[in-house]
């Protein structure tokens, strides 16, 4: 039997115990879980792609529209299937899998169909995007503060399926990097090299987790740059690659980034320096460890690096307190990865929702909880020479500290990142990633 399969049942059962504590705890009788619908593009006939709610991922692995679970505790969970008379787009097959003998399945041609199956009696929530015909059928209470914030509490924890699917995401993820790291060696354009990628990975542009991130050259400070040059750069005058892609499976993401360059140079020195502290911090996580300190500890590292490479005339230490590292590392040491790949709770600091703030100066992390067993989450420490942030730095009273002459030789390398998706154990932890890319 497929691992999947077995190890599928516990984590329904998960699913509905942390329903049936979070329905009570919030005085609901059921709950109508909305997996989303199709929207058109203004003035057109034509569908945005559809992406299912992460509400309703975590029940099962359903990617099409206009479905509901049904669920009631107590009582076989209902799937509310979509499966309409169409002759323009090919409806979704009969439901298939490991999954689909723990649903009490009802197919359904249209909306009409679809009401009949929810649940009535008693006090229902609905979770997903709310459309306005799901008030003529009698729901309102849409997607209660309570009630969301202790699902999303208890999504913390992965089940033994959840890392499955994450590491086989990984797995796929990998291909495509090598793939592409192929192609740009080559002298492949972005384009082509993020072709390459999705055919590795057999994914086309919708299924991927987000948009690729393939970033030659100074493309590379653009954190979450979404272009793909069509044209190849010149010969000498190619320098680096920095690829930031995932896949998914089954609704579960990868989220991977590896950094390259061209030469065996002094970029190249910089990507191993960023590899050597991203492999000692990812191999050091365990459980007790706070995310906050781990966040300031790679400003730390990165401040070493750069002093080392005689970017900046100040320790790691002294850099962070200087605020100097922000300028080069201007983002989070890393977020939960899920059913979504900014996954939620990062920030919670129990069920009830409230948060544990961030770190003073530091924005853009996306984590700040204690580190336990069952959390998968992201460590991409990493270096830009970001030309605006830049700008700032040289107007301060840090400019000083800064050898503007390397800095300057360093823009057209764009920047580096390095990105493993880990697991945390009850001793210590796995890493999702790397052994992919060792095999
Ligand atoms: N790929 C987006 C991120 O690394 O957060
Ligand atoms: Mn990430
Ligand atoms: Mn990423």
């Amino acid at each position: 039997m497929d691992k999947l399969a077995e190890l599928y049942p516990a984590h329904l059962d998960y699913v509905r115990q942390q329903y049936d504590r979070a329905l009570s705890a919030t005085g609901y009788d059921s709950v109508a879980v909305h997996g989303g619908a199709e929207h058109m593009i203004f003035l057109d006939d034509m569908p945005y792609p559809f992406k299912p709610a992460a509400h309703f991922k975590w029940w099962l692995p359903v990617n099409n529209p206009n479905c509901f679970v049904a669920y009631t505790p107590g009582q076989k969970p209902v799937l509310v299937y979509w499966q309409p008379v169409d002759y323009w787009y090919k409806p979704a097959a009969d439901p298939e899998g490991y999954w689909t003998s723990l649903f009490d399945i009802r197919l359904v041609a249209n909306a009409e169909e679809a009401e009949k199956h929810l649940p009535k009696k008693g006090k229902v929530a609905f979770l997903g995007e709310w459309a306005e015909h799901f008030g003529n059928w009698g729901l309102k209470e849409a997607n209660p503060k309570p009630l969301e914030s202790r699902l999303h509490w208890s999504r913390t924890w992965k089940t033994d399926y959840e890392v499955e699917c994450i590491r086989r995401a990984n797995e796929v993820s990998v291909r495509g990097h090598k793939a592409a790291e192929k192609a740009f060696r080559s002298g492949a354009s972005e384009f082509e090299i993020h072709i390459a990628y999705l055919a590795a990975t057999e994914h086309n542009e919708h299924q991927l987790p987000y948009g690729n991130i393939v970033a030659v050259n100074q493309n590379a400070a653009v954190l979450h740059y979404q272009h793909q040059e069509r044209e190849r750069s010149k010969e000498g005058n190619l320098h680096s690659f920095l690829l930031d892609a995932g896949a998914v499976v089954n609704g579960y993401a990868s989220d991977i980034t590896r950094t390259y360059s061209r030469e065996r140079d002094e970029f190249q020195q910089l990507i191993d320096l960023t590899d050597e502290f991203q492999q000692q911090m990812a191999n050091s996580v365990k459980p007790g460890l706070d995310y906050k300190e781990f966040h300031l500890e790679a400003h730390r590292h990165v401040g070493d690096v750069l002093h080392k490479m005689k970017f900046i005339d100040v320790d790691g230490e002294e850099a962070v307190k200087r605020r100097i590292t922000s300028t080069f590392f201007p983002h989070g040491l890393g977020h939960f990865l899920g059913l979504q790949v900014h996954d939620v709770a990062g920030f919670h600091k129990d069920e009830s929702g409230e948060t544990i703030a961030k770190p003073e100066g530091h924005p853009y992390l996306r984590l700040t909880r204690l580190i336990e067993p069952r959390m998968v989450f992201t460590v991409e420490p990493g270096i830009y020479f970001i030309d605006s942030l830049l700008g700032e730095l040289r107007k301060s009273d840090e400019s000083k500290h800064v050898n503007w002459e390397k800095v300057d030789s360093f823009r057209k390398f764009g920047g580096v990142r390095i990105e493993d998706d880990i697991l945390v154990t009850e001793t210590g932890n796995e890493n999702l990633t790397r052994p992919y890319f060792a095999a």
